[in-house]
């Protein structure tokens, strides 16, 4: 299979915070965009790899600034590391200024997501090549989420984690 790059796999939505979809400080409801980034997670992680793809983990979501009523954000989604079936896919929410259209990164939310065959069977992935600075610390902690997400949802014992340990040692 030949490898790919992150930007091959980038997954672009904007959209505008209507009424209806706020919580009571008229912020974006966290669940509405977290909906919004799994779809462009899961459009990028199909991209990379032209197979069925589903979510496997939402591995951390970080809510740093909140997204006002008639704001605009956008979705930025990109495949930052494959394994064998499974893809790591980093989803940046960035809100862009009304007047001076400068963005603010609000949100980061990591994805794993596995390709499957029709009968739900996971199925090889390309690798990829990371281009860009960003790109390549992305690849290369994304082994570490790796262990620790299979660590969280009781796939792996901690002793055989030797990325993370290597942190400690
Ligand atoms: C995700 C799923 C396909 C994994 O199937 P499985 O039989 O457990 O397969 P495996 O154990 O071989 O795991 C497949 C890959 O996923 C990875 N994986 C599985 N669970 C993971 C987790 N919690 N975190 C990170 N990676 C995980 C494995 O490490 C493996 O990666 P690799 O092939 O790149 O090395 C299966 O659990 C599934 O279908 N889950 C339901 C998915 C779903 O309904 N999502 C919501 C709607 S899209």
């Amino acid at each position: 299979m030949t490898p790919k790059t992150p930007q091959a796999s980038l997954t672009i939505l904007t959209d505008i915070v209507l009424p209806g979809e706020t919580n009571p400080l008229d912020n974006l409801f966290g669940g509405d965009i977290l909906a919004r980034m799994d779809r462009a997670s899961s459009i990028a992680a199909r991209r990379h790899c032209r197979e069925i793809v589903v979510t496997a983990s939402v591995n951390h979501v970080a809510f740093n600034k909140a997204i006002p009523l008639g704001g605009v954000y956008t979705i930025e989604a990109k495949v930052s590391r494959s394994f064998f079936s499974s893809m790591e896919i980093i989803a940046d929410v960035w809100v862009e200024d009304r007047k001076t259209s400068e963005r603010i990164k609000a949100i980061e939310g990591i994805y794993t997501f596995v390709a499957v065959d029709v009968n739900g069977k996971p199925t090889r992935v390309p690798e990829i090549t990371p281009e860009t600075e960003l790109e390549h610390q992305r690849f290369n902690s994304a082994l570490r989420r790796k262990q620790l997400s299979l660590i969280l949802s009781g796939k792996m014992k901690p002793a055989d984690a030797t990325e993370l340990k290597a942190l400690f040692e």
